[in-house]
């Protein structure tokens, strides 16, 4: 860990420094990361994952749709112990996988794993985030109907995000949704990660 990812994650230091361990092994042995992924799991997972922090509020609620091995939802959840975080995964492997790290890194009293398809699941949250999920439309039909009548929904994207958006425009407005693409960076030194902030057109 380099010094600004220390000063950012503070107490919560070796917290992160434990998943960023099992990522590297376990994550990797079950297939949930590919082999390459070992020398670059902090700049490409866990910054990129983070750069959604300054856009969430103190103390909301968090949905990560398609969390996978955990990105961004867990970064986020043991950086902000503010947040309460459910991680909606539906593959068997991949939810069990996150079951054993929140036990593990002692994060049960507030990150919940669900395992089920976002369509599938009954809730409301004042966040709802993704990465690498689906393109911009299927995204839109999954997080929507978890989004708290205020809330947001923030997808970490590549360089194709105002593409995406515009090729969802109809949608969009037949939604009432207002969607804009953000860059945000962990912290200075960080690289800049692409981000879809999607929310209640006023
Ligand atoms: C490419 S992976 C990305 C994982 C993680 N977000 C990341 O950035 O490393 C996409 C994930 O979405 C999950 N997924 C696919 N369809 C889904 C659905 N309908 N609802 C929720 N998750 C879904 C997959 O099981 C997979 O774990």
């Amino acid at each position: 860990m380099d010094a600004p990812t220390q000063a950012l994650y503070g107490d919560q230091q070796e917290l992160i420094s434990q998943y960023v361990d099992i990522l590297a092994s376990r994550g990797i042995e079950w297939g949930l990361l590919g082999p390459r992924e070992a020398d670059r799991l902090w700049d490409r997972h866990i910054l990129n994952s983070v750069a959604l922090n300054e856009l969430v509020s103190q103390g909301v609620s968090v949905a990560d749709i398609g969390s996978g091995a955990g990105l961004p939802g867990l970064p986020l959840a043991i950086l902000r112990p503010d947040l309460e975080v459910t991680l909606i995964e539906p593959l068997l492997r991949r939810s069990t996988f996150l079951s054993g790290v929140v036990d593990e890194l002692g994060l049960g009293d507030r990150v919940r794993v669900v395992r089920s398809r976002a369509e599938e699941h009954k809730g409301r949250y004042d966040v709802v985030t993704s990465r690498a999920l689906a393109p911009l439309g299927r995204l839109l039909t999954w997080s929507e109907p978890l989004r708290a009548p205020a809330g947001q929904i923030l997808a970490l994207k590549g360089s194709s995000a105002q593409d995406e958006i515009d090729a969802n425009v109809q949608q969009l407005r037949t939604r009432r949704l207002v969607a804009e693409v953000l860059t945000a960076r962990a912290h200075p030194a960080a690289e800049p990660a692409t981000i879809v902030r999607i929310s209640r057109a006023h």
